[in-house]
């Protein structure tokens, strides 16, 4: 078993494990071979036996031996020291096969003995004492120095890892650590509290006691070192300047230098992104950090900058957070002052108080605000037209109201004044164009061209719409606003006949005539003109009796003709009312009171009479809805005597239906016709009608045979409002035509029945028609005619039997089939 497991690991690198009071022994031929012994071993230690083959009797061994491998003639192979990786990690070894002779018969075949390291060493700081610096605000994590330490065991192993660590930092506040180290590399750098809080001028310098630990610091076996760090803290140069103000609209020769910026380090290059992205930016920067101004600035245009400064390591890395540059621009007294618009226009109506605020003028100046710089100053130095006097306006010298100073205006002597104002601020003075527009007041009123406009006489037939009379008033406030335009009115009598349309160009007005003047209802009229403004008046002006005019007009009587009550007259009534029944009456007037005679005017059928007294219309003949529902004529109302003038009314006469009419057949049915012999019920539908309101009929329509003779072969159903159903039930019908009695009856009140016949013919059918016309009924038959219908019959009556006959027998077979044929009511074909 052990020989089969050797044989198996000799094919790979062979590591022998020994030293746990167990000695194994490995045994084979001489062949190329690895082994791995750890260093610090006991010595004498076999590591293996090669086998000889004969002629071989021994072995030699050569190579790196360092005097500490031996090989016994048998072929053993130990070491006789304790091995030391930091002295020799690899041992190349050489093993030949000797003969009797001593002459190698095998090999020499590679040996090679590696050596497995075990923390035999410690690690040691390169230097007991290390000095650093650093810059106050350096960037967290960037190191600025590095403790270094030596292992000498394998550093592939954990042996040879070495884990750095701060152990001590002094001094220590609130218990912040300010520096950190890479636990690998022994890079120290800021930590972020570092980063903002240290300060030289707080604390210059610090200690720390950074270890070093082997086997990575994981395991308490590890061997530790350790080294104190002394950290001088330095001041940051690299650090925002002071916000720098700058003087608007310098003539001094550009650039100017405004601040400066440093980097800790000389060689770094320095740049003002800004000025990279924008070409008009006002700012640049040089190789010593110095800040210009390429330009001069106008506060109006931009009043303050702010952009960053950055410094570049020579590979272009950016070496720290950049700087913020702050530029206030100040401000000279570089603007005038503007007026507000070209011209300012101020209202001020004629009857203002003195000392009223007519407006406030407002200039500006883009200088700075709340300075000497643009505060205005405000003057009037002319006014044009000094009328009635100089010195009318004020003007408030930091406010800018403009006040009334003078009397009350008069726009019909001044409509506008000119006013120049000089605005001023520190050093510059601008003029400015105001206008002051004098507003009429309704202090005038309309003036009648005349108080009265006399005595007019008129027809009463005079036409509506027709002008009469032109009046005219005039107003002497300013034209074209409510205050001169002028409203006529007539004065009590927003009713009458008369009414006023003015010109809104002239205020003239012309009086027409808006409704029919009346001589029976009033004669005279005594009108009143008044004229008035759409504006109120101002206080204590009032309209006067100037304002008014008079106007008589007189209206003449004219014959006119009878005035009927009202244009139309309708009535209602039953058709079957009785001659001679009121069916309404008419009433008309003469404005004259004359004497009225009433006739009636087209009445074809004679129908009405009226009586020319009174004017009762009554019936003269039978009335017949069915004929006429609304019958309309014309009435006349004639003056008896004078210039018999006419007018005319109309008038309507609705005709109640009442159920005169019975029902009837809808169409002529002489047409209809069963095939004979009927081999099941016949049937045939049938329309009726009524000529009343067809409501009366629609709604409860009967039928009925007419004849108790007919009740044995026929029956008659109702289909619907307008259509029944003939049925031929009987089975003994001869082929003749057969007059088919049937009552209809309506759903009038009382009903009214109507006998109708149906004229049925039984006849023989080819393909579903009568094959011969039913027996005329006119006049009797002629000999050959007869003859005909004999010699026919008997050839029907024959194939009857014949058909009667196959029926049987098929019937015989197929029991109750019978081939349906049906009967349908159909027009002949003649
Ligand atoms: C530490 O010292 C070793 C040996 O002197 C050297 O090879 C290695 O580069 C040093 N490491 C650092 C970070 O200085
Ligand atoms: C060593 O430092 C690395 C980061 O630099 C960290 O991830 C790791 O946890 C540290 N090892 C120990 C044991 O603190
Ligand atoms: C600079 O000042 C002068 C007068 O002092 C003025 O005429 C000019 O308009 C000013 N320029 C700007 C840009 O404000
Ligand atoms: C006032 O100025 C306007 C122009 O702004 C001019 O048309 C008008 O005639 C002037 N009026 C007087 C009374 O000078
Ligand atoms: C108008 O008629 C009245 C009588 O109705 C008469 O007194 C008056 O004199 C007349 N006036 C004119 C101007 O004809
Ligand atoms: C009416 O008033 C105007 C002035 O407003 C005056 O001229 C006129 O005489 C007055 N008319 C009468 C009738 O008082
Ligand atoms: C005229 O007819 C109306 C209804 O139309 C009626 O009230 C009135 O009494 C009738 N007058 C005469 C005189 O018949
Ligand atoms: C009544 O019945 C006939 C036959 O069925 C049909 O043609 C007709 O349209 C019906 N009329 C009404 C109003 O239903």
């Amino acid at each position: 078993m052990m020989q089969a497991q050797l044989h198996c690991l000799c094919l790979l690198t062979l590591y022998l494990t020994t030293g746990y009071g167990q000695e194994r022994k490995f045994s084979g031929p001489l062949k190329p071979m690895t082994f791995s012994i750890f260093e610090g071993q006991a010595p004498s230690q076999v590591i293996f036996q090669f086998k000889a083959n004969p002629p071989a009797v021994t072995f030699k061994l050569t190579g790196e031996t360092d005097g500490i491998f031996q090989i016994q003639p048998d072929g053993l192979l130990y070491h006789n020291k304790a091995l030391d990786r930091e002295t020799r990690a690899v041992h190349k070894l050489q093993v030949s096969a000797l003969n009797a002779n001593g002459a190698v018969v095998e090999g020499p075949v590679p040996i090679t003995i590696e050596v497995k390291d075990i923390n035999d060493n410690r690690p040691t700081f390169l230097q007991q004492k290390y000095e650093g610096s650093v810059r106050q605000n350096s960037r967290p994590g960037k190191p600025f120095m590095y403790v270094n330490a030596t292992d000498l065991d394998d550093p592939t192993t954990p042996n040879g890892q070495l884990f750095y660590e701060i152990i001590i930092q002094l001094p220590k506040i609130n218990n912040a650590m300010y520096f950190q180290i890479n636990n690998k590399t022994g890079a120290i750098s800021l930590t972020r509290e570092g980063a903002q809080e240290l300060d030289p001028v707080k604390n210059p310098s610090y200690s720390l006691v950074v270890s070093v630990k082997d086997m990575g610091g994981q395991t308490d076996h590890s061997f530790s070192d350790s080294t104190s760090v002394n950290i001088m803290v330095k001041e940051n140069i690299w650090k925002a300047p002071d916000p720098v103000e700058i003087v608007e609209n310098s003539t001094d020769p550009h650039p100017v230098k405004i601040t400066q910026v440093q980097w800790n380090e000389p060689g770094a290059q320095y740049l003002l992104p800004e000025k990279e992205r924008m070409p008009t930016f006002p700012f640049s920067i040089d190789q010593e950090g110095g800040i210009y101004v390429t330009r001069p600035l106008d506060r109006e245009e931009k009043d303050s900058y702010v952009f960053y400064a950055v410094a570049k390591d020579e590979i272009g890395t950016i070496l720290a957070l950049p700087l913020e540059i702050r530029v206030k621009v100040k401000d000279i007294n570089d603007n005038p002052p503007t007026c507000p618009s070209a011209v300012t226009v101020f209202e001020v109506q004629e009857n203002e108080n003195i000392g009223s605020n007519i407006g406030t003028f407002i200039a500006h100046d883009i200088d700075e605000e709340n300075t000497a710089n643009s505060v205005l100053m405000y003057k009037i130095v002319d006014q044009i037209p000094k009328i009635p006097k100089e010195g009318l306006f004020l003007i408030q010298s930091y406010l800018g109201v403009v006040q009334l100073a003078g009397q009350s205006l008069k726009k019909q002597d001044t409509p506008q004044y000119n006013l120049t104002i000089e605005v001023s601020d520190k050093d510059f003075k601008t003029l400015c164009h105001v206008e002051i527009h004098v507003i009429d007041i309704n202090d005038q009123i309309p003036i009648f061209e005349k108080s009265d406009y006399g005595n007019l006489t008129l027809a009463e037939d005079t036409a509506v719409g027709s002008t009469i009379l032109t009046i005219w008033a005039t107003d002497g406030d300013e034209p074209f606003t409510g205050s001169s335009k002028i409203l006529y009115r007539i004065q009590g009598d927003d009713d009458g006949p008369l009414g006023i349309d003015t010109d809104p160009q002239t205020n003239v007005g012309y009086v027409i005539i808006k409704k029919p003047l009346d001589f029976e209802t009033a004669p005279v009229h005594n009108i009143v003109f008044q004229a008035e403004n759409p504006e109120p008046l101002v206080p204590g002006i009032y309209y006067n009796t100037s304002s008014s005019a008079t106007f008589k007009l007189i209206v003449t009587d004219v014959n006119e003709a009878p005035q009927f009550s009202q244009r139309v007259y309708q009535a209602r009534v039953k058709e079957d009312v009785a001659i001679g029944t009121i069916v309404g009456n008419v009433t008309a007037k003469d404005p004259e009171n004359l004497g009225i005679s009433y006739s009636l005017r087209g009445d074809p059928r004679g129908w009405l009479k009226i009586d020319p007294v009174t004017g009762t219309i009554f019936t003269a003949a039978p009335l017949d809805r069915e004929a006429e529902s609304l019958y309309r004529v014309q009435v006349v109302a004639t003056e008896v005597g004078g210039y018999s003038r006419e007018s005319t009314a109309n008038f309507h006469l609705t005709l109640w239906d009442v159920n005169d009419n019975p029902p009837r057949l809808a169409k002529d049915y002489t047409g209809l016709f069963l095939c004979h012999p009927l081999h099941q019920e016949g049937t045939l539908i049938f329309e009726v009608t009524d000529d009343d309101q067809p409501s009366l009929l629609h709604q409860h329509v009967s039928f009925s045979l007419g004849s108790e003779s007919f009740r044995h072969d026929w029956n008659v159903l109702r289909l619907n409002d307008t259509h029944g159903k003939l049925t031929a039930t009987g089975k003994n019908f001869e082929e003749r035509v057969y007059n088919v009695p049937i009552r209809v009856t309506d759903g009038g009140r009382p009903p009214l029945e109507g006998l109708v016949f149906l004229p049925v013919t039984f006849c023989r059918c080819v393909e579903g028609t009568c094959f011969r016309p039913a027996a005329h009924q006119s006049g009797m038959p002629t000999v050959g005619m007869a003859v005909g219908i004999l010699l026919t019959t008997f050839l029907v009556i024959g194939i009857i039997l014949a058909v009667v006959f196959i029926r049987i027998k098929k019937n015989e077979g197929k029991d109750n089939v019978e081939s349906a044929q049906a009967s349908e009511a159909q027009p002949l074909r003649n």
